[in-house]
């Protein structure tokens, strides 16, 4: 558990006001992002931590940091999650799309729920808020047909933070790039982009493996973990949620997706290590390398290069990656090919992949 609150002392000063600074960055950025409900939401709650009231009592004393810690959005998390599992029907009537009218019972009416449902919100304050977000699956697709276009080979896929795995199955997803359609046209799951340049390279896929592993990964099968996952889309995003419940229903229908509990540091070397014939062996992540400590990078940079140098025709080996290389601007999907060592940037995009921008030329 990773409880970050001093509860046997009243909030001081230093520490309530960090606390409200965080609330009130995040309330910005909801507006700045266009989650105007959960910025209603966040604004009742500062005015409650400012005002002294039941939430500042209950994690004004907050001994961490409250904006590294994502502090608002385990409270936003909490909340929409009792929304989700009609835990709190009278809250539940105040989400998008039913809440109208601003109702001023809003913020009381989500009290009341947090003092009802107090386990399920020690169990928010106490993990970080972690999403898998399906919108990069895109940038997948397009990264593995530059991929498989070099060399038409079976693929073993090593996908290091998978969260709950959900991109592990990028390619039994239907994508509409602009006007066309690619991917599995018969998919359950439709993800939308705005494509820009010219098309990714339209080859046959096959996955012969697929593994991956995350520090805290997410058992699909358990009812109470898909949840938490679900509850960290902004209830403002229906479409998010929609297409995150799609992915989650396929993913049950097809197999859930191995995703190990383990550190990158050590996993990876160890995939690595196992001999692989035929197939074009495939690192990849999707914003995970910012979460990582500077020696871990290394490490793995290491492991990476090292496994690069034993590659071959027949047994080549890729490290594909959305990553944000520079703070404030796009993020940018690279592709480094062994034999050869050859990086290629293939794409600028959103964080969540609404929109593509492709570098390639048109095959
Ligand atoms: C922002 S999330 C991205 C999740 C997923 N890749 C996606 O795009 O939806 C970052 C993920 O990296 C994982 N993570 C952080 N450090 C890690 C490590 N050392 N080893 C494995 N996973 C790690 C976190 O648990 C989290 O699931």
């Amino acid at each position: 558990m990773n409880e970050r609150i001093d509860s046997a002392s009243p909030p001081s000063h230093t520490r309530i006001d960090a606390v409200i600074d965080a609330f009130r960055d995040q309330v910005h950025w909801c507006g700045e992002l266009g989650a105007p409900f959960t910025q209603r939401l966040l604004r009742a709650a500062l005015a409650d931590l400012k005002s002294g009231g039941w939430l500042a009592r209950r994690i004004g004393a907050w001994s961490g940091n409250p904006v590294a810690d994502a502090l608002p959005l385990r409270v936003a998390g909490a909340l929409h999650a009792l929304a989700l599992a009609g835990a709190a029907a009278a809250l539940a009537r105040h989400y998008p799309p039913r809440d109208t009218d601003r109702d001023a019972s809003l913020w009381p009416t989500a009290v009341a729920a947090l003092k009802a449902n107090a386990a399920l919100l020690d169990d928010y304050l106490a993990r970080a808020p972690q999403t898998n977000e399906i919108g990069r699956a895109a940038l997948l697709y397009a990264g593995f047909g530059a991929i498989v276009a070099r060399r038409l080979l079976p693929l073993r896929l090593l996908e290091i933070g998978a969260s709950a795995g959900l991109n592990m199955q990028w390619d039994r997803y239907r994508y509409r790039l602009g006007a066309v359609i690619r991917g599995d046209a018969a998919s359950s799951v439709e993800i939308q982009c705005d494509w820009t340049g010219a098309l990714p390279p339209d080859v046959p896929i096959n996955v012969r493996a697929r593994l991956g592993c995350d520090l805290a990964s997410i058992d699909l099968a358990d009812p109470t973990q898909q949840l938490r996952l679900r509850s960290y889309v902004w209830p403002d995003q229906p479409d998010r949620l929609v297409r995150l419940d799609a992915a989650i229903e396929l993913a049950q229908r097809i197999g859930l997706p191995q995703v190990d509990a383990a550190d990158a540091a050590t996993w990876l070397p160890a995939q690595l290590a196992r001999p692989a014939q035929g197939v074009i062996t495939v690192i990849y992540h999707t914003v995970v390398w910012m979460y990582l400590p500077a020696p871990v990078r290394e490490a793995l940079k290491a492991a990476i290069n090292d496994a690069g140098r034993r590659a071959t025709g027949a047994n080549p080996l890729a490290w594909l990656s959305l990553e944000f290389p520079e703070k404030g601007r796009p993020a940018q999907l690279s592709l480094t090919e062994w034999p050869g060592g050859e990086t290629r940037t293939l794409a600028l995009a959103h964080p969540h992949g609404s929109w593509v921008q492709w570098l390639l030329a048109a095959a």
